[in-house]
């Protein structure tokens, strides 16, 4: 699968660390921004980045970071398309995509600590979307939500 990673400098410091992890995981990593710690960035170009590549195809999943992981999942969700989770805990993380195939984790790497980040981000990536009856019938009620406000 190929999962891109993003942050602003909130998440930065963590975002070595899960590009190497998802790749040790077995994925393809599409790394987008930021490359480098510029304190002044703001966590929406990122999401912006992150819902693109996936908007296009260029990657399935997204981990997006930020220092709470609060802006990065408001920007996110704002995207079509994109059903982003803030998940620091491991059920949310596997749930979230087997209930509500969520696409996005985002995680505050000010929150939680490397050791639960790698639980996370294991947990999301190895789940997959359970396309039962009842979860299908949300996420169409969700997806028509998104064209209710076009
Ligand atoms: C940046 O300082 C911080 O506000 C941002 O990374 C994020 O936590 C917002 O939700």
């Amino acid at each position: 699968m190929k999962v891109a990673v993003a942050s602003d400098h909130g998440g930065f410091p963590m975002k070595a660390q899960i590009v190497q992890l998802v790749q040790t995981l077995g994925h393809e990593v599409i790394e987008l921004g930021a490359f480098e710690l510029q304190p002044a960035d703001d966590y929406p170009d990122f999401a912006a980045e992150i819902g693109t590549a996936i908007q296009q195809e260029r990657a399935e999943r997204g981990i997006l970071l930020c220092g709470s992981g609060v802006g990065a999942c408001v920007a996110a969700n704002k995207l079509k398309g994109i059903r982003a989770g803030l998940c620091h805990d491991h059920y949310s993380a596997a749930q979230g995509v087997e209930h509500d195939d969520i696409n996005v984790l985002c995680l505050g790497a000010r929150v939680v600590g490397p050791a639960v980040v790698e639980d996370l981000v294991t947990a999301f990536v190895n789940a997959k979307y359970s396309g039962e009856e009842r979860h299908q019938r949300r996420l169409e009620k969700v997806k028509a939500l998104e064209r209710s406000s076009d």
